[in-house]
Protein backbone atom coordinates (compact mmCIF):
# COMPACT_ATOMS: atom_id res chain seq x y z
CA UNK A 1 0.00 0.00 0.00
CA UNK A 2 2.81 2.20 -0.90
CA UNK A 3 1.13 5.97 -1.09
CA UNK A 4 2.43 9.26 0.38
CA UNK A 5 2.33 9.90 4.02
CA UNK A 6 -0.96 7.42 3.95
CA UNK A 7 -2.93 10.07 3.93
CA UNK A 8 -4.13 9.80 0.28
CA UNK A 9 -8.23 9.72 -0.34
CA UNK A 10 -9.48 7.32 -3.71
CA UNK A 11 -12.93 8.34 -4.98
CA UNK A 12 -15.16 7.41 -7.27
CA UNK A 13 -18.96 8.44 -7.86
CA UNK A 14 -21.20 6.49 -10.13
CA UNK A 15 -25.18 7.33 -11.48
CA UNK A 16 -27.69 4.64 -11.54
CA UNK A 17 -31.22 4.96 -13.03
CA UNK A 18 -34.23 3.23 -11.50
CA UNK A 19 -36.18 0.59 -12.81
CA UNK A 20 -40.22 -0.32 -13.19
CA UNK A 21 -41.26 -3.47 -13.21
CA UNK A 22 -43.94 -4.66 -16.27
CA UNK A 23 -43.63 -8.16 -14.86
CA UNK A 24 -43.48 -7.62 -11.22
CA UNK A 25 -41.31 -9.66 -9.17
CA UNK A 26 -42.81 -10.51 -5.45
CA UNK A 27 -41.85 -13.59 -2.99
CA UNK A 28 -38.30 -14.83 -2.91
CA UNK A 29 -37.98 -18.91 -2.47
CA UNK A 30 -34.37 -17.43 -0.51
CA UNK A 31 -34.74 -14.62 2.10
CA UNK A 32 -30.76 -14.50 2.55
CA UNK A 33 -29.77 -14.84 -1.01
CA UNK A 34 -33.11 -12.95 -2.80
CA UNK A 35 -33.55 -15.57 -4.81
CA UNK A 36 -37.13 -14.82 -6.57
CA UNK A 37 -40.24 -17.51 -7.21
CA UNK A 38 -40.26 -15.97 -10.79
CA UNK A 39 -38.60 -13.80 -13.67
CA UNK A 40 -39.29 -10.31 -13.48
CA UNK A 41 -39.28 -8.12 -16.31
CA UNK A 42 -38.72 -4.00 -16.26
CA UNK A 43 -37.74 -0.84 -17.97
CA UNK A 44 -35.34 1.79 -16.82
CA UNK A 45 -36.39 5.27 -16.26
CA UNK A 46 -34.00 7.98 -17.88
CA UNK A 47 -31.76 8.84 -15.10
CA UNK A 48 -31.83 12.55 -15.22
CA UNK A 49 -34.68 12.03 -13.76
CA UNK A 50 -35.11 9.28 -11.31
CA UNK A 51 -31.09 8.16 -10.22
CA UNK A 52 -29.11 7.28 -7.11
CA UNK A 53 -25.85 9.18 -7.31
CA UNK A 54 -23.22 7.36 -5.33
CA UNK A 55 -19.27 8.35 -4.29
CA UNK A 56 -17.56 5.52 -2.82
CA UNK A 57 -14.06 6.51 -1.43
CA UNK A 58 -11.37 4.52 0.39
CA UNK A 59 -8.51 6.11 2.38
CA UNK A 60 -5.68 4.11 4.91
CA UNK A 61 -6.46 6.89 7.31
CA UNK A 62 -10.59 5.78 7.84
CA UNK A 63 -11.36 3.64 10.70
CA UNK A 64 -13.98 1.99 9.75
CA UNK A 65 -16.90 1.27 7.07
CA UNK A 66 -19.51 4.61 6.92
CA UNK A 67 -22.89 5.34 5.08
CA UNK A 68 -24.32 8.86 4.04
CA UNK A 69 -27.92 9.01 2.31
CA UNK A 70 -29.17 11.72 1.24
CA UNK A 71 -26.60 13.85 3.70
CA UNK A 72 -27.88 11.59 7.14
CA UNK A 73 -25.08 9.08 8.71
CA UNK A 74 -27.05 5.47 8.12
CA UNK A 75 -26.11 2.34 9.79
CA UNK A 76 -24.09 -0.45 7.11
CA UNK A 77 -24.73 -3.20 9.64
CA UNK A 78 -27.56 -4.58 7.78
CA UNK A 79 -26.83 -8.26 6.31
CA UNK A 80 -27.55 -6.20 2.61
CA UNK A 81 -25.17 -3.77 2.77
CA UNK A 82 -22.64 -6.54 4.36
CA UNK A 83 -23.30 -8.64 1.32
CA UNK A 84 -22.87 -6.37 -1.27
CA UNK A 85 -19.59 -5.03 0.26
CA UNK A 86 -17.94 -8.50 0.79
CA UNK A 87 -19.09 -9.79 -2.49
CA UNK A 88 -17.08 -6.21 -4.21
CA UNK A 89 -14.30 -6.62 -2.07
CA UNK A 90 -13.85 -9.90 -2.83
CA UNK A 91 -13.31 -9.67 -6.47
CA UNK A 92 -11.54 -6.70 -5.89
CA UNK A 93 -8.13 -6.05 -8.09
CA UNK A 94 -4.83 -4.06 -8.42
CA UNK A 95 -4.79 -0.62 -8.78
CA UNK A 96 -2.15 1.74 -9.77
CA UNK A 97 -2.02 5.18 -10.76
CA UNK A 98 1.11 6.44 -11.26
CA UNK A 99 0.63 10.23 -11.06
CA UNK A 100 -0.30 10.22 -7.23
CA UNK A 101 1.33 7.14 -6.49
CA UNK A 102 -1.19 5.17 -4.80
CA UNK A 103 -0.48 1.83 -4.91
CA UNK A 104 -3.34 -1.21 -3.84
CA UNK A 105 -2.55 -4.56 -3.68
CA UNK A 106 -5.46 -7.56 -4.13
CA UNK A 107 -5.15 -8.50 -0.80
CA UNK A 108 -4.97 -4.77 0.37
CA UNK A 109 -8.57 -3.93 -0.18
CA UNK A 110 -10.06 -6.17 2.48
CA UNK A 111 -7.77 -4.20 5.08
CA UNK A 112 -8.67 -0.91 3.55
CA UNK A 113 -12.54 1.18 4.99
CA UNK A 114 -14.98 2.49 2.82
CA UNK A 115 -16.63 5.90 3.10
CA UNK A 116 -20.00 6.10 1.08
CA UNK A 117 -22.15 9.20 0.24
CA UNK A 118 -25.28 8.58 -2.00
CA UNK A 119 -28.43 10.91 -3.16
CA UNK A 120 -31.82 10.70 -5.04
CA UNK A 121 -32.23 13.25 -7.56
CA UNK A 122 -36.28 12.94 -6.41
CA UNK A 123 -37.70 12.23 -2.97
CA UNK A 124 -37.44 9.25 -0.96
CA UNK A 125 -40.71 9.48 0.63
CA UNK A 126 -42.47 9.46 -2.72
CA UNK A 127 -41.94 5.74 -2.66
CA UNK A 128 -40.25 5.32 -6.03
CA UNK A 129 -38.09 2.25 -6.26
CA UNK A 130 -35.72 4.52 -4.24
CA UNK A 131 -33.39 1.48 -2.83
CA UNK A 132 -33.27 -0.23 -6.60
CA UNK A 133 -31.27 2.87 -7.86
CA UNK A 134 -29.53 2.85 -4.54
CA UNK A 135 -28.35 -0.61 -4.70
CA UNK A 136 -27.36 -1.26 -8.28
CA UNK A 137 -25.64 2.94 -7.82
CA UNK A 138 -23.98 1.15 -4.89
CA UNK A 139 -22.42 -1.89 -6.32
CA UNK A 140 -21.51 -0.49 -9.44
CA UNK A 141 -18.96 2.61 -8.08
CA UNK A 142 -17.92 0.32 -5.54
CA UNK A 143 -16.81 -2.17 -8.60
CA UNK A 144 -15.36 0.65 -10.84
CA UNK A 145 -13.15 2.01 -7.31
CA UNK A 146 -11.82 -1.44 -6.74
CA UNK A 147 -10.86 -2.07 -10.19
CA UNK A 148 -13.59 -5.32 -10.52
CA UNK A 149 -13.16 -7.15 -13.79
CA UNK A 150 -16.62 -8.98 -13.68
CA UNK A 151 -19.41 -8.38 -16.74
CA UNK A 152 -22.40 -6.47 -15.82
CA UNK A 153 -24.35 -9.64 -15.37
CA UNK A 154 -22.22 -10.29 -12.32
CA UNK A 155 -22.70 -7.19 -10.84
CA UNK A 156 -26.12 -7.54 -11.13
CA UNK A 157 -26.16 -10.86 -9.22
CA UNK A 158 -24.59 -8.94 -6.62
CA UNK A 159 -26.77 -5.67 -6.72
CA UNK A 160 -29.62 -8.19 -6.14
CA UNK A 161 -28.45 -9.16 -2.50
CA UNK A 162 -28.81 -5.56 -1.72
CA UNK A 163 -32.12 -5.27 -3.22
CA UNK A 164 -34.06 -8.06 -5.66
CA UNK A 165 -35.25 -5.23 -7.88
CA UNK A 166 -31.96 -3.57 -7.98
CA UNK A 167 -30.66 -6.11 -10.24
CA UNK A 168 -32.68 -4.80 -13.08
CA UNK A 169 -31.35 -1.40 -12.56
CA UNK A 170 -27.74 -2.06 -13.43
CA UNK A 171 -28.75 -2.37 -17.60
CA UNK A 172 -30.54 0.63 -19.84
CA UNK A 173 -33.70 0.21 -21.66
CA UNK A 174 -35.97 -3.34 -21.46
CA UNK A 175 -34.33 -5.40 -18.86
CA UNK A 176 -35.11 -9.23 -17.54
CA UNK A 177 -34.09 -10.58 -14.30
CA UNK A 178 -33.90 -14.46 -15.14
CA UNK A 179 -34.77 -16.52 -11.55
CA UNK A 180 -32.17 -19.49 -11.94
CA UNK A 181 -32.50 -22.32 -10.54
CA UNK A 182 -29.91 -23.00 -8.87
CA UNK A 183 -29.38 -22.82 -4.32
CA UNK A 184 -26.05 -21.07 -4.44
CA UNK A 185 -28.27 -18.11 -6.53
CA UNK A 186 -25.33 -18.10 -9.30
CA UNK A 187 -27.65 -17.86 -12.46
CA UNK A 188 -30.09 -15.37 -10.71
CA UNK A 189 -29.00 -12.35 -12.46
CA UNK A 190 -30.13 -9.11 -14.81
CA UNK A 191 -30.02 -9.59 -18.84
CA UNK A 192 -30.65 -7.04 -20.95
CA UNK A 193 -33.47 -7.63 -23.86
CA UNK A 194 -33.37 -4.40 -25.78
CA UNK A 195 -31.54 -0.92 -25.10
CA UNK A 196 -33.03 2.27 -24.62
CA UNK A 197 -32.73 3.55 -28.26
CA UNK A 198 -34.64 0.08 -29.23
CA UNK A 199 -38.41 1.48 -28.65
CA UNK A 200 -37.72 5.30 -28.16
CA UNK A 201 -41.31 6.34 -28.64
CA UNK A 202 -42.49 5.32 -25.60
CA UNK A 203 -43.40 8.00 -22.72
CA UNK A 204 -43.56 7.65 -19.24
CA UNK A 205 -45.67 9.37 -16.78
CA UNK A 206 -45.80 9.04 -13.16
CA UNK A 207 -48.87 9.99 -10.69
CA UNK A 208 -47.00 10.66 -7.10
CA UNK A 209 -50.17 9.84 -5.55
CA UNK A 210 -50.80 11.58 -1.94
CA UNK A 211 -50.96 9.02 1.04
CA UNK A 212 -50.85 9.69 4.78
CA UNK A 213 -51.22 5.87 4.93
CA UNK A 214 -47.75 4.41 6.02
CA UNK A 215 -47.17 1.30 3.71
CA UNK A 216 -46.04 -2.27 4.19
CA UNK A 217 -42.64 -2.47 3.23
CA UNK A 218 -41.93 -5.21 -0.22
CA UNK A 219 -39.63 -7.08 1.79
CA UNK A 220 -42.26 -8.01 4.09
CA UNK A 221 -45.50 -8.11 1.86
CA UNK A 222 -43.87 -10.34 -0.26
CA UNK A 223 -42.59 -12.67 2.68
CA UNK A 224 -46.39 -12.71 4.22
CA UNK A 225 -47.97 -13.59 0.82
CA UNK A 226 -45.32 -16.31 -0.03
CA UNK A 227 -46.35 -17.85 3.48
CA UNK A 228 -50.15 -17.16 2.80
CA UNK A 229 -51.50 -16.75 -0.55
CA UNK A 230 -52.54 -19.60 -2.15
CA UNK A 231 -52.51 -17.66 -5.48
CA UNK A 232 -49.06 -17.11 -5.35
CA UNK A 233 -47.48 -20.62 -6.39
CA UNK A 234 -50.19 -20.90 -9.45
CA UNK A 235 -49.01 -17.18 -10.53
CA UNK A 236 -45.70 -18.16 -10.67
CA UNK A 237 -45.60 -21.13 -11.79
CA UNK A 238 -48.22 -20.74 -14.53
CA UNK A 239 -48.89 -17.28 -15.27
CA UNK A 240 -45.77 -14.98 -15.35
CA UNK A 241 -43.86 -18.00 -17.31
CA UNK A 242 -45.65 -17.59 -19.94
CA UNK A 243 -46.26 -13.49 -19.72
CA UNK A 244 -42.40 -13.32 -19.72
CA UNK A 245 -42.68 -14.74 -23.38
CA UNK A 246 -45.32 -12.66 -24.83
CA UNK A 247 -43.59 -9.81 -22.93
CA UNK A 248 -40.82 -10.36 -24.57
CA UNK A 249 -41.95 -10.97 -28.28
CA UNK A 250 -44.22 -7.87 -27.22
CA UNK A 251 -40.64 -5.54 -26.69
CA UNK A 252 -39.13 -7.19 -29.60
CA UNK A 253 -41.75 -6.01 -32.36
CA UNK A 254 -42.85 -3.10 -30.57
CA UNK A 255 -46.42 -4.41 -30.27
CA UNK A 256 -48.17 -1.69 -27.77
CA UNK A 257 -51.17 -3.23 -27.53
CA UNK A 258 -49.30 -6.78 -26.29
CA UNK A 259 -46.89 -4.95 -24.59
CA UNK A 260 -49.99 -3.15 -22.60
CA UNK A 261 -52.27 -5.65 -22.18
CA UNK A 262 -49.51 -7.55 -20.70
CA UNK A 263 -48.25 -4.69 -18.13
CA UNK A 264 -51.54 -4.14 -17.02
CA UNK A 265 -52.76 -7.98 -16.14
CA UNK A 266 -49.52 -8.17 -14.60
CA UNK A 267 -49.73 -5.09 -12.34
CA UNK A 268 -53.15 -6.02 -11.40
CA UNK A 269 -52.36 -9.70 -10.90
CA UNK A 270 -49.64 -8.84 -8.05
CA UNK A 271 -52.25 -6.27 -6.22
CA UNK A 272 -54.81 -9.28 -6.66
CA UNK A 273 -51.94 -11.57 -4.64
CA UNK A 274 -51.28 -8.97 -1.87
CA UNK A 275 -55.58 -9.01 -1.59
CA UNK A 276 -54.98 -12.92 -1.26
CA UNK A 277 -52.34 -12.71 1.77
CA UNK A 278 -53.27 -12.89 4.86
CA UNK A 279 -53.58 -10.21 6.73
CA UNK A 280 -54.40 -8.27 2.91
CA UNK A 281 -51.74 -5.69 1.77
CA UNK A 282 -53.89 -2.84 0.06
CA UNK A 283 -51.25 -0.82 -1.61
CA UNK A 284 -53.61 0.86 -4.07
CA UNK A 285 -55.92 3.89 -2.84
CA UNK A 286 -59.11 5.52 -4.19
CA UNK A 287 -56.81 7.92 -6.63
CA UNK A 288 -55.20 4.75 -7.96
CA UNK A 289 -58.20 3.10 -8.63
CA UNK A 290 -59.75 6.36 -10.39
CA UNK A 291 -56.47 6.14 -12.79
CA UNK A 292 -56.98 2.45 -13.50
CA UNK A 293 -60.72 3.08 -14.61
CA UNK A 294 -59.78 6.44 -16.46
CA UNK A 295 -56.99 4.44 -18.86
CA UNK A 296 -59.52 1.35 -18.72
CA UNK A 297 -62.37 3.54 -20.39
CA UNK A 298 -60.14 5.80 -22.60
CA UNK A 299 -58.48 2.47 -23.73
CA UNK A 300 -61.70 0.73 -24.32
CA UNK A 301 -62.87 3.64 -26.83
CA UNK A 302 -60.07 3.86 -28.81
CA UNK A 303 -60.60 -0.27 -29.40
CA UNK A 304 -56.74 -0.37 -29.20
CA UNK A 305 -54.36 0.59 -25.58
CA UNK A 306 -53.13 4.06 -25.76
CA UNK A 307 -51.58 3.71 -22.43
CA UNK A 308 -50.53 0.58 -19.75
CA UNK A 309 -50.76 1.54 -15.83
CA UNK A 310 -48.33 -0.32 -13.33
CA UNK A 311 -48.55 0.08 -10.12
CA UNK A 312 -46.37 -1.19 -7.02
CA UNK A 313 -45.71 -1.44 -3.33
CA UNK A 314 -47.65 1.75 -3.23
CA UNK A 315 -50.42 3.92 -4.62
CA UNK A 316 -48.10 6.14 -7.41
CA UNK A 317 -49.27 5.26 -10.94
CA UNK A 318 -46.78 4.63 -13.61
CA UNK A 319 -48.28 4.90 -17.21
CA UNK A 320 -46.68 4.54 -20.48
CA UNK A 321 -48.06 6.11 -23.26
CA UNK A 322 -47.60 4.75 -26.96
CA UNK A 323 -46.17 8.19 -28.06
CA UNK A 324 -46.01 11.22 -26.91
CA UNK A 325 -49.08 12.76 -29.22
CA UNK A 326 -51.09 10.19 -26.61
CA UNK A 327 -48.53 11.07 -23.64
CA UNK A 328 -49.82 14.63 -24.42
CA UNK A 329 -53.34 13.84 -24.58
CA UNK A 330 -53.17 11.32 -21.33
CA UNK A 331 -52.35 14.27 -19.46
CA UNK A 332 -54.85 16.57 -20.58
CA UNK A 333 -56.97 14.04 -18.99
CA UNK A 334 -55.18 13.12 -15.99
CA UNK A 335 -55.22 17.47 -15.05
CA UNK A 336 -58.72 17.37 -15.82
CA UNK A 337 -59.65 15.21 -12.98
CA UNK A 338 -56.09 16.13 -10.64
CA UNK A 339 -55.64 19.89 -11.10
CA UNK A 340 -53.09 21.25 -8.74
CA UNK A 341 -53.64 22.55 -5.64
CA UNK A 342 -51.82 25.93 -6.72
CA UNK A 343 -50.93 27.86 -9.40
CA UNK A 344 -47.63 26.94 -9.98
CA UNK A 345 -47.78 24.58 -13.12
CA UNK A 346 -43.97 23.96 -13.38
CA UNK A 347 -43.80 22.26 -10.09
CA UNK A 348 -46.68 19.97 -10.80
CA UNK A 349 -44.95 18.75 -13.55
CA UNK A 350 -41.50 17.37 -13.07
CA UNK A 351 -38.96 15.85 -15.42
CA UNK A 352 -39.51 16.18 -19.01
CA UNK A 353 -41.78 19.39 -18.98
CA UNK A 354 -42.21 20.10 -22.29
CA UNK A 355 -44.96 17.49 -22.52
CA UNK A 356 -47.03 20.73 -20.94
CA UNK A 357 -46.84 22.65 -24.30
CA UNK A 358 -47.51 19.70 -26.40
CA UNK A 359 -50.75 19.24 -24.32
CA UNK A 360 -51.55 22.86 -24.59
CA UNK A 361 -51.23 23.15 -20.93
CA UNK A 362 -49.17 26.91 -20.57
CA UNK A 363 -51.11 28.20 -17.53
CA UNK A 364 -53.96 27.20 -14.82
CA UNK A 365 -56.13 28.72 -17.01
CA UNK A 366 -55.25 26.47 -19.81
CA UNK A 367 -56.27 23.66 -16.72
CA UNK A 368 -59.51 25.21 -16.03
CA UNK A 369 -60.83 25.34 -19.40
CA UNK A 370 -59.72 21.79 -20.00
CA UNK A 371 -63.12 19.64 -21.77
CA UNK A 372 -64.11 16.74 -19.69
CA UNK A 373 -63.08 13.64 -21.35
CA UNK A 374 -65.86 12.30 -23.13
CA UNK A 375 -65.45 8.34 -22.46
CA UNK A 376 -65.97 9.03 -19.05
CA UNK A 377 -69.49 8.76 -17.91
CA UNK A 378 -69.80 10.90 -14.84
CA UNK A 379 -67.21 13.79 -15.92
CA UNK A 380 -68.16 16.74 -13.53
CA UNK A 381 -66.35 15.70 -10.37
CA UNK A 382 -61.84 16.43 -9.87
CA UNK A 383 -60.21 15.31 -7.48
CA UNK A 384 -57.84 18.24 -6.89
CA UNK A 385 -54.90 17.59 -4.06
CA UNK A 386 -54.82 13.65 -4.87
CA UNK A 387 -51.89 13.72 -6.95
CA UNK A 388 -48.85 15.68 -5.48
CA UNK A 389 -47.04 16.08 -8.36
CA UNK A 390 -46.51 14.15 -12.29
CA UNK A 391 -43.53 13.07 -13.28
CA UNK A 392 -42.64 12.71 -17.17
CA UNK A 393 -39.78 10.29 -17.91
CA UNK A 394 -38.90 8.33 -20.99
CA UNK A 395 -36.80 5.25 -21.28
CA UNK A 396 -33.03 6.01 -20.19
CA UNK A 397 -29.42 4.35 -19.82
CA UNK A 398 -27.88 1.74 -17.43
CA UNK A 399 -25.27 2.91 -14.98
CA UNK A 400 -22.22 5.43 -16.01
CA UNK A 401 -19.38 7.16 -14.26
CA UNK A 402 -19.16 10.65 -13.29
CA UNK A 403 -16.15 11.91 -14.23
CA UNK A 404 -16.27 15.27 -13.15
CA UNK A 405 -15.00 15.48 -9.67
CA UNK A 406 -16.89 18.25 -9.12
CA UNK A 407 -20.02 16.18 -8.59
CA UNK A 408 -17.95 13.58 -6.14
CA UNK A 409 -20.29 13.66 -2.93
CA UNK A 410 -17.27 13.11 -0.83
CA UNK A 411 -14.75 15.65 0.05
CA UNK A 412 -11.51 14.38 -1.16
CA UNK A 413 -9.25 15.48 1.56
CA UNK A 414 -11.16 15.33 4.47
CA UNK A 415 -12.75 12.03 3.04
CA UNK A 416 -15.87 13.46 4.47
CA UNK A 417 -19.84 14.48 2.86
CA UNK A 418 -18.77 17.86 1.14
C1 LIG B 1 -43.42 -4.37 -6.26
O1 LIG B 1 -36.79 -5.22 -4.66
O2 LIG B 1 -37.94 -3.64 -3.08
O3 LIG B 1 -41.47 -3.18 -6.86
O4 LIG B 1 -35.84 -7.66 -2.71
O5 LIG B 1 -37.02 -7.34 -0.54
O6 LIG B 1 -35.56 -5.52 -1.43
P1 LIG B 1 -36.49 -6.69 -1.76
O7 LIG B 1 -37.75 -6.08 -2.50
P2 LIG B 1 -37.85 -5.00 -3.67
O8 LIG B 1 -39.27 -5.40 -4.28
C2 LIG B 1 -39.79 -4.80 -5.42
C3 LIG B 1 -41.20 -5.22 -5.62
C4 LIG B 1 -41.97 -4.47 -6.69
C5 LIG B 1 -41.96 -5.25 -8.00
C6 LIG B 1 -40.70 -5.20 -8.83
O9 LIG B 1 -39.94 -4.20 -8.79
O10 LIG B 1 -40.50 -6.16 -9.59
Amino acid sequence: MAAPEGQWVLMATGRSPTNIAVIKYWGKRDEALILPVNDSISVTLDPDHLSATTTVAVSPSFPSDRMWLNGKEISLSGGRFQSCLREIRKRACEFEDEKTGIKIKKEDWEKLHVHIASYNNFPTAAGLASSAAGFACLVFTLGKLMNVKEDYGELSSIARQGSGSACRSLYGGFVKWCMGKKDDGSDSFAVQLADETHWNDLVIIIAVVSSKQKETSSTSGMRDTVETSPLLQYRAQTVVPSRVLKMEEAIKNQDFESFAKVTCADSNQFHAVCLDTSPPIFYMNDTSHRIISLVEKWNHSEGTPQVAYTFDAGPNAVLIARNRKTAALLLQKLMYYFPPQDKDLSSYLVGDKLILGDAGLHSIEDVDALPAPPEMKIPDQKFKGDVSYFICSRLGAGPKVVADENQALIDSVTGLPK
